[in-house]
């Protein structure tokens, strides 16, 4: 959102003969927001006053909708504004009464915020603005971000200082931030915030709590965002009564939770009534529920839809919805934690309401540098199901590796599921084409705190930008949207912006390469996931290192095939029988559905990539391609010393300076750890 003069003298000229004044009918808050946004932009871009008046001449940007604006009213497309939904926009050059200009119309005035952060972005990426004709509206409904901030300002998993909340200020107290965040958000098209983390405190949903939450609802409303809150199962239950119990307790006066318990419904639909007193537009509830200690209705013998169905029923008269998250996996479910999601959710497909999303992670795990997609996905067709990525590197360096996570959304959105045949895409699941979803939705875990630089890390930054344009369109590519981000944070100079983004692109791959590679998985430090630890064998099973590496004499990586745990058999044909024969399984997903021998022959394998090494020598070579890479970008990024903004390159440095040491201890920690089994000599390059 930083608005440089463009430099170029002729497309300056240009810009400035087509746009020498503005309009903005409407004096809605989102049209004030609006006008200041331009008013902002436009004379830093172009390097000059505009005139920002209602009478409309030659070059006039004229911005609105069919009922503020007559003469947008009176033209051929208005009726077909009422297509595009809540959202949409068109930006059509036209003329008025002889007079040639640029509109942004939409059918809302929110619609037209969006289309005017897409016409600043035009300019700030230097298009091409002539003869205009941009029709635009989000293949997504509910484009989220989850914050995993707690109620003491620590952001769990959060790796950019403390919340942006501050709760103890709220709701006297303004942070001006909060404004920035709203802006930011608008100019990718999120349009809703989870404000607390699935690890729900119940004090949330306390009245001192909802007077905060409704000052940052208030805020965020003109900018098209609404608030939603993650709420804790045992909410209903007394403190006193949980402490006696020694069990989990809440804000209420009952001593349960147990959904079929007429008090408990009750409670809900009082305290949702409550909540709408504050914030008349709430989103509603996000849910973790009997995952990782959370309560929920399996404590009294209730399935997952009991306990969504009674929130959905209380949210359902304000139009507000229940994201009731996937992300379960009670050992006693299965031995593979990775079928655990799929056998508790699958039975109840259609079991829910329709105001309830079921939110499951990409993959069937938890984040980790790559996994095949979760299997769910595809196999509930009748609820809608929200996908939940991450952006909050929690398993990627966190805010000290430089890691551009579009590749890798990419990877996962175009994954075929063929769960109707080919082209049955995650994206066309998501987005509701496949199976005809009344909703869509769309999570990512924030990466989001109060650092001075919003993400941590520079770089990080762009994560947050590709997020909200994936949610909004998912067919852009990783390179688009890279060349957008760059060429409005850092540089339009071509080679320049060619360095960065070749950096950009292979990072996922490198990082990969250098943790995880060939379907490795979960070999992370225990609790602080950064560092490697693959020789983590204690505690709770499905916690260590050696419960997924499956490290031993013969060979390396978890047989989930069908003479293994039979994960395999939870996707669709012909993906079933791909990942089930080592010589078509994808060499990427290799180690998650087989345990392959150290002597294995790559070159055995049928799948495209063929490599005359076996196995040992095939991760050797990986561990250090992903090295050399962070080597070769590090040097990169000194090449471009005196092409970017000072303060912007030794932030970056320094970082990549951590990046190279940190991705060698992964190669060498987990290369040495394995070869105590593998019993041969590390092939260096
Ligand atoms: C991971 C993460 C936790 C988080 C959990 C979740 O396990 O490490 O911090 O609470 O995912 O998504 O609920």
């Amino acid at each position: 959102m930083k608005y440089k003069k463009i430099e170029d003298r002729t497309l300056l000229e240009k810009y400035r003969q087509m746009i020498s004044s503005v309009a903005v009918t409407g004096d809605s808050k989102t049209c004030r927001i609006i006008k200041d946004e331009l008013k902002r932009s436009l004379p830093q871009l172009l390097g000059k006053p505009l005139p920002f008046e209602k009478k409309i001449k030659s070059g006039t940007l004229l911005i609105g909708t069919p009922r503020s604006s007559a003469s947008i009213k009176r033209m051929r497309f208005s009726k077909r504004l009422n297509q595009l939904g809540r959202d949409g926009y068109f930006i059509k050059s036209t003329t008025i009464k002889g007079k040639t200009c640029i509109i942004i119309a939409a059918r809302k005035d929110i619609g037209l915020l969006y289309g005017t952060f897409h016409f600043l972005r035009l300019i700030q990426t230097q298009q091409q603005i002539e003869n205009i004709n941009i029709v635009s509206q989000p293949k997504i409904q509910y484009r989220l971000l989850n914050h995993w901030d707690n109620l003491d300002s620590t952001v769990e998993r959060g790796y950019a200082g403390k919340s942006l909340w501050k709760w103890n200020d709220l709701p006297k107290k303004i942070d001006k931030r909060y404004y920035d965040y709203a802006r930011a958000n608008a100019s990718i098209g999120i349009n809703g915030t989870v404000l607390n983390n699935v690890n729900a405190n119940p004090n949330i949903l306390r009245p001192e709590y909802l007077k905060k939450v409704a000052k940052l609802a208030d805020i965020f409303r003109p900018y098209g965002i609404r608030v939603f809150l993650s709420a804790n199962f045992s909410s209903p239950i007394s403190a006193q009564f949980a402490f006696e119990q020694n069990r989990k307790g809440g804000i209420g006066n009952l001593e349960t939770s147990d959904p079929s318990v007429p008090a408990v419904r009750l409670w809900w639909k009082n305290k949702v009534k409550e909540i709408y007193k504050y914030i008349p537009d709430f989103g509603g509830f996000l849910v973790k529920a009997n995952s990782e200690g959370m309560p929920g209705p399996q404590d009294y013998n209730k399935t997952h839809a009991d306990g969504a169905n009674m929130l959905a029923e209380a949210l359902q008269p304000y139009n507000g919805i229940v994201m009731w998250r996937a992300f379960v996996y009670n050992a006693d479910v299965d031995p593979d934690r990775s079928k655990r999601s799929y056998k508790e959710f699958v039975p109840l497909d259609g079991k829910f309401l329709p105001n309830i999303f079921v939110q499951a992670k990409n993959g069937p795990i938890d984040f980790q540098p790559r996994e095949p997609v979760q299997p769910l996905f595809g196999a509930m067709p009748k609820t809608p199901l929200m996908l939940e990525i991450q952006l909050t590197q929690e398993y990627l360096g966190h805010s000290k590796h430089l890691v551009y996570l579009a590749p890798m959304w990419k990877e996962y959105l175009q994954f075929d599921t063929y769960a109707k045949g080919p082209s049955s895409t995650l994206a066309s699941i998501i987005d509701g084409s496949l199976e005809h979803y009344k909703m869509t939705g769309i999570a990512g875990v924030t990466n989001i705190g109060d650092d001075r630089n919003w993400c941590g890390h520079f770089f990080a930054q762009a994560n947050w930008y590709t997020y909200g344009r994936l949610a909004w369109d998912h067919s852009l590519t990783a390179e688009q949207i890279a060349n957008e981000w760059i060429m409005m944070s850092l540089t339009k100079d071509h080679d320049v912006l060619k360095t960065i983004r070749s950096m950009m692109m292979g990072s996922w791959e490198a990082c990969i390469n250098y943790m995880t590679p060939l379907g490795l998985h979960h070999i992370m430090q225990e609790g602080f996931h950064y560092g490697p630890e693959p020789s983590h064998g204690e505690g709770r099973e499905d916690w260590r290192s050696t419960y997924y590496h499956r490290a031993d004499s013969i060979g390396l990586g978890y047989n989930r095939s069908s003479t293994g745990s039979n994960a395999t058999s939870q996707y669709f044909p012909p993906l079933r029988e791909t990942f089930d024969d080592v010589k078509t399984c994808p060499e990427k997903y290799l180690l998650w559905f087989h345990h392959i021998p150290w002597d294995y022959k790559m070159s055995e394998r049928t799948h495209s990539e063929k490599s005359s090494k076996i196995l040992w020598e095939e991760l050797c070579t990986k561990y250090y391609l992903g090295t050399k890479y962070v080597d070769e970008m590090t040097a990169q990024w000194s090449s471009l010393k005196s092409s970017v903004d000072p303060e912007i390159y030794s932030h970056v440095q320094a970082r990549l300076e951590i990046q190279k040491t940190d991705a060698a201890i992964w190669r060498d920690t987990c290369l040495q750890y394995f070869q105590k089994f593998s019993k041969r000599p590390i092939s260096t390059p």
